[in-house]
């Protein structure tokens, strides 16, 4: 991880924002799977909806309906996050409590995921709008409100923009995975976007934390492949090798749009059979990346959990693959 600005104690510190200034790389959906992962290792997550098109919202099953309040409210400063929380019901880990974790059931208890949803229409009006105040309407409600403080982490999920939600979503979030979908277009989008989270951390002085990049939507065609290795020789020359593509990348796969249609996450889809997805280890290992990073103090009884569950080899070796365990056998964060 980068060190992008120099460090200020807030619940910036808590948030981690899921960006990238082009469309359609696979954003919201890692977002979404983010919160039930982290939901599942016993983690109390929020995730707060920017999109216009309010995507995550529709993954979740969570939009506003028309004439309830929304995250619209929230940055309008007439409603504070916590009174337009939702609790999607089948994102809950207790609700596949009689699931193994290898089935999409929860890791350790106590897990949540609250959202803070997009309204059916209308968020554009709010978040297009451009200047100081507007920008910073996110952070100052979670912090004003003290709606930071009843969780673990907190995910945003902002339209693609080099715009007034880029900055929005810059204000509020130390902490940024950038969702590379690999190919040439999106390579351009996230030099774009990490640049636009360099400027931001100088002009402002807040910190900014590059996690790492998630490749998303990788197939076996030369050119993603080529991405890939561009992605991080670029990344290796202006991070100096503290930011990187995260283990495991993420492969092109039907059963992402299958649980979207169903609303559910994709965990969920595993069946009756005991064989853990390989789409859905890899989702739980970039969110251990994550949870490392942002809430380093959890990953020890994480660690631990996942290893009495004495996962398979092939199964390990994807949920590990984000933290050195070569030379430590008991896979400690790293
Ligand atoms: N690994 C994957 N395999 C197959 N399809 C995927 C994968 N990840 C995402 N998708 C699909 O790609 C489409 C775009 O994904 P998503 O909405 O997550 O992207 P986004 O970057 O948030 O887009 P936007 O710019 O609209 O916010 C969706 O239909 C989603 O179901
Ligand atoms: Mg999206």
């Amino acid at each position: 991880m980068a060190s992008l600005g120099e460090s200020r104690p807030d619940f910036r510190s808590k948030t981690v924002a899921t960006l990238c200034s082009k469309g359609g790389v696979g954003k919201s959906t890692l977002s979404a799977q983010l919160l039930d992962n982290a939901a599942r290792l016993g983690l109390r997550v929020a995730g707060v909806d920017l999109d216009p098109n309010g995507t995550l919202s529709r993954l979740t099953g969570t939009v506003a309906p028309v004439g309830e309040p929304s995250v619209r409210e929230v940055l309008e400063g007439s409603a504070t996050p916590q009174s337009v929380a939702r609790k999607p019901i089948a994102w809950q880990p207790e609700a596949a409590a009689d699931r193994s974790w290898l089935q999409g059931g929860p890791l350790l208890p106590g897990g949540e995921v609250h959202m803070v949803p997009a309204p059916d229409r209308g968020l554009d009006a709010v978040t297009s709008r451009s200047g100081t105040d507007v920008e910073n309407a996110l952070l100052e409600a979670i912090t004003m409100s003290g709606f930071g403080e009843h969780y673990d982490m907190i995910v945003v999920d902002p339209p693609a923009s080099t715009s007034s939600t880029l900055y929005l979503a810059l204000n509020a979030s130390q902490h940024l995975v950038l969702p590379l979908q690999t190919e040439s277009a999106a390579l351009s989008g996230l030099i774009l976007t990490l640049e636009a989270a360099i400027k931001f951390s100088s002009n402002t002085g807040r910190p900014v934390n590059g996690i790492g990049v998630v490749a998303t939507m990788l197939d076996r065609t030369t050119e993603h492949t080529e991405t890939l290795e561009a992605a991080r020789a670029w990344m290796s020359d202006r991070f100096a090798g503290q930011m990187t593509v995260l283990n495991p990348q993420i492969p092109r796969r039907t059963i992402i749009a299958d649980s979207a249609a169903r609303m559910i996450p994709v965990s969920r889809q595993v069946t009756g059979s005991g064989r853990y997805g390989d789409v859905a280890a890899r989702y739980a290992a970039v969110t251990l990346s994550v949870v490392a990073s942002v809430v380093p103090e959890k990953i020890g009884p994480i660690f631990d959990a996942l290893e009495a569950l004495n996962m398979p080899d092939e199964l390990a070796e994807i949920v590990y693959a984000g933290f050195d365990t070569t030379a430590d056998a008991d896979a400690d964060a790293s």
